[in-house]
């Protein structure tokens, strides 16, 4: 083994030596994460058939790879929280006991990497150096993996310096579970389609990943450590690690408000953390940047603010839908030096996707290898294709987004997908309350991912899959840390998805969302604005800014903006159901909170309107 002298970390040299030990792989690579290692190993995908280079005119340094068709998402059911005791996973995780899973593992993972190289992958989470960053070294036997982990973390050799001899990391050990026999011809995307184990030991902040290389399952840097294993370290130690995108918000007169947004999977944080104004906003001055898209560690500062960084340095995108017109910054942030999965290839060597401008292309070759046009029945991208993307390609990037200290945060937002119920938007009266209304997050699974559309999930938090112990508990952490901070950030809802009787979105939604973020900037901001509805406060028709909208009604706005108590009859009765699986640790304000919820709702006149002038 060619270890390079800037390791000079005893245990992670003897960790790695454990690993090659146990995997058997025929070579052993120590990552050095410069761009010409970066090279050679997409070429080696080339060579390899994972990868297809792109024209480089029309997307340069680009590549397209296909996945094995078993594997094309996170495997929320092949994913296990093994703490020593059933109850601290709770009853949203898998469990298994540790002593037991690693039994179940060990035949696996022994001799995995047979007829592969294993590669070793120095990360930093989080700007290198940064008191809130945090170490991982992530062993793997995929090629895939490497240059995607380079886009999307700080990896490299400067890792190891900030390691020194003894410093902490976290081993994040992954094979595809694919050994190759001697001589035995490789397949394209090696995976196991049989086994997947995604597999957290949180008391020992280990991870164990086996049988896919798709994304959360095989980036190790990213659900595994920055949100499972990170949220456990977050509640021991006093901070929080949370499924959310983070934006800068600039107004007219240079005031800057920074926000945090929790929304579940494929629901629109990419869309919201790179919004374009309206031209009426943009042409007064507003500005919004992005610090992150996807996560956000966030701690308490000295001054009492709560400070925010994104420990990515790259998008891990929704390909589908992205468009000049839905997110034009997006757009330009995967023009060049990018790697995309799962989506179709044109005749002229390029990406295409099902919502990308323009006319689909005659021809192209779908996300399965095949023949596609117009008339196929199939989508031409799968509905889960990602484009892997550098974030210093956005050109809306913020310019503290790799300040080691974090932002400022003041306001939190929560939305899910909700076609009813849930308006548009509304601000929670106090911080426990906003925790109540985030621990009840709902959210439907749609027609494209998950087959039936409507069915409501709760995603406490946009956390259901990501929380790496107890919801109870991570309810109690909240409602706790909020109690520390001097001026707790406000928290608000946001429904961009609500329909009306035939089914269409009442909400345009995209670059019009600004009108939202602007009104719950001004709230943040202690401004007035609002009145009280038996949900919260409630922006007023004219307590928002109109300006250049069109095809949207004073009407509209209050199908938008309704509550119906029959709808909210049993939406609090789906708090019940959530409250009642996880009786053993839900925190009394919840129920508390619940009640007066009720109790607002049927002291209301019957159905609320935005009429009340609060003068
Ligand atoms: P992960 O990366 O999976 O965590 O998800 P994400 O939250 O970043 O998801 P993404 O931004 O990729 O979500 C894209 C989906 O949300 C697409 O189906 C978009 O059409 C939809 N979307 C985003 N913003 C809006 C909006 O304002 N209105 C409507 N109707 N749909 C939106
Ligand atoms: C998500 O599913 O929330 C993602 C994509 O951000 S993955 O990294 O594959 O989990
Ligand atoms: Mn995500």
């Amino acid at each position: 083994m060619n270890i390079p002298a800037a390791v000079r970390h005893t245990s992670l040299k003897k960790w790695v030596a454990a690993m090659a030990d146990q995997m058997q792989p025929d070579e052993v690579y120590w990552c050095d994460g410069s761009q010409e290692e970066y090279d050679r190993m997409c070429q080696l995908l080339v060579d390899a058939g994972t990868f297809i280079k792109l024209d480089p005119e029309k997307r340069p340094n680009s590549f397209l790879a296909r996945s094995d068709p078993s594997d094309v998402a996170r495997v929320e059911d092949r994913t296990f929280i093994c703490s020593l005791s059933e109850q601290d996973a709770g009853p949203t995780n898998n469990w298994m006991h540790p002593r037991q899973m690693k039994e179940t593992l060990k035949p696996l993972f022994n001799g995995a990497m047979k007829g592969r190289t294993m590669y070793v992958i120095p990360f930093s989470m989080g700007p290198l150096g940064s008191p809130i960053a945090q170490i991982g070294v992530q062993v793997t036997d995929s090629p895939y993996v490497v240059v995607n982990m380079k886009i999307m973390t700080r990896m490299g050799t400067a890792v190891y310096d900030v390691l020194g001899k003894k410093g902490p990391f976290i081993p994040c050990v992954h094979t595809v579970g694919a050994p190759l026999e001697p001589g035995e011809k490789d397949v394209a995307w090696p995976c196991n389609p049989d086994v997947k184990y995604i597999v957290h030991y949180p008391e020992e902040r280990a991870i164990w990943s086996y049988g896919s290389g798709y994304g959360g399952n095989a980036l190790l840097g990213k659900k595994c450590l920055a949100l499972r294993i990170a949220s456990n370290m977050a509640r021991d130690e006093g901070w929080l690690a949370e499924h959310m995108l983070i934006m800068g918000v600039e107004e007219p007169n240079g005031t800057k408000t920074y926000i945090g947004a929790a929304f579940p999977s494929a629901c629109g944080k990419t869309n919201f953390a790179m919004i374009e104004p309206p031209k009426s906003f943009a042409k007064k001055g507003w500005k919004v940047t992005t610090v992150g898209d996807d996560i956000a560690w966030i701690k308490p500062g000295d001054d009492g603010k709560l400070y925010a960084i994104n420990p990515e340095a790259g998008y891990f995108g929704v390909a589908p839908g992205t468009s000049r017109k839905t997110n034009p910054s997006a757009v330009e942030s995967i023009r060049a030096n990018c790697i995309f999965t799962n989506v179709a290839l044109t005749d002229d060597g390029d990406v295409w996707w099902e919502g990308m401008d323009g006319d689909p292309p005659a021809h192209a070759i779908d996300w399965r290898g095949n023949d596609w046009t117009p008339d196929s029945d199939s989508p031409a991208a799968h509905p889960n294709a990602r484009f892997t993307a550098p974030a210093a390609q956005n050109p809306v990037i913020d310019d503290k987004w790799e300040d080691p200290k974090g932002v400022p945060i003041k306001a939190f937002v929560f939305g899910g997908r909700r076609s009813n119920t849930i308006p548009l938007t509304f601000q929670a009266f106090n911080w426990a309350y906003g925790v109540y209304l985030a621990a009840t997050m709902g959210s439907e699974t749609t027609a494209a991912a998950f087959g039936k559309r409507g069915i409501v999930r709760r995603d406490p938090f946009a956390m259901l899959p990501f929380a790496g112990y107890h919801m109870g508990d991570y309810f109690n952490h909240w409602l706790s840390f909020g109690r520390k901070i001097q001026n707790p950030p406000r928290m608000f809802v946001v429904n961009w998805f609500r329909r009306d009787a035939d089914g269409n979105f009442v909400w345009p939604g995209f670059g019009e969302n600004m009108r939202i973020l602007e009104w719950i900037v001004n709230r943040a901001q202690g401004r007035a604005m609002a009145v009280e509805s038996p949900i919260g406060w409630m922006p007023r028709y004219q307590d928002l800014n109109w300006e250049g909208i069109e095809g949207f009604s004073e009407a509209d706005f209050r199908t938008a903006m309704s509550v119906d108590r029959d709808d909210w009859d049993k939406e609090l009765l789906q708090h019940d159901e959530l409250f009642i699986k996880l009786y053993d640790r839900i925190p009394k304000e919840m129920l508390a909170i619940k009640d007066l919820t009720l109790s607002a709702m049927w002291r209301t006149p019957d159905h609320w309107e935005l009429r009340y002038d609060p003068t």
